[in-house]
């Protein structure tokens, strides 16, 4: 079955003490990817995960490995995550003065290139890499926590950037990341966004991973 949009499973909120079974879990329910939140306690103030996870992640799983890089000076740790068995690497817009050179480095280490901008970064930050760019992750919380509230000033934001990528790069997504769950996807589904992370939804979810999934899968009628 073809489905209206892809959903990437965040595994910061999984638990680390079976994280193996839990990515099994979600690959089994139907997820699409895997998302990873790679944050450096200084871009964010969090600290997680590396490419040692990564690394595991790949062994648990052949779904595709969607790192987020929530770093300073990302364009230093590209390499090992594309060799850690990263799928797509992406980085924000916000401390990022050379990102076309780091874009381009992603693509020729054979992941796809995304950019990042935070709920508080205007849409125009991002219109100059739009044509690099395989997906557009538009943050709708401030990085560095799951389980925070959807912000959705950030909706119009993606039909901006929707409609600028119409124009120039048709082919590249639009990814959301942040609050969502079954209320909130439907609004970032109008909106233009068709790659969703979830974290709390997924792994959090009261009646398990399998249901939880259900419910993101359900909740967006569309006609194919
Ligand atoms: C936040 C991370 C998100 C987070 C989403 O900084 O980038 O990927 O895991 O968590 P939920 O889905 O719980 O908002
Ligand atoms: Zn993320």
């Amino acid at each position: 079955m073809t489905s209206a949009f892809k959903l990437s499973a965040s595994i910061l909120s999984a638990d680390f003490t079976r994280l193996g079974s839990q990515i099994a879990e979600a690959e089994a329910a139907g997820v699409d990817w895997i998302h990873i939140d790679v944050m450096d306690g200084h871009f964010v103030p969090n600290l997680t995960m590396g490419p040692f996870i990564v690394e595991a992640c790949r062994r648990a799983t052949s779904l595709p490995l969607d790192v987020h890089l929530m770093v300073n000076e990302p364009e230093k740790f590209i390499r090992d995550f594309a060799n850690a068995g990263a799928s797509t690497l992406s980085v924000h817009i916000e401390n990022h003065p050379n990102v076309y050179r780091t874009l381009q480095s992603i693509q020729e280490l054979g992941c796809l290139p995304g950019i990042v901008l935070n709920p508080g970064t205007a849409a125009e930050a991002v219109k100059a890499c739009l044509e690099q760019v395989k997906f557009v992750l538009v943050m709708s919380v401030n990085p560095g926590y799951s389980g925070q509230t959807f912000l959705p000033e950030v909706l119009p934001k993606v039909k901006e950037i929707r409609g600028w990528l119409d124009e120039v790069n048709p082919q590249a997504e639009i990814e959301i990341d942040g609050g969502i769950n079954e209320h909130t996807l439907p609004k970032a589904y109008a909106a233009g966004a068709r790659i969703i992370v979830a974290a709390t939804s997924v792994f959090r979810h009261p009646q398990g991973i399998a249901q939880g999934v259900h419910i993101l899968r359900s909740c967006v009628s569309v006609l194919k």
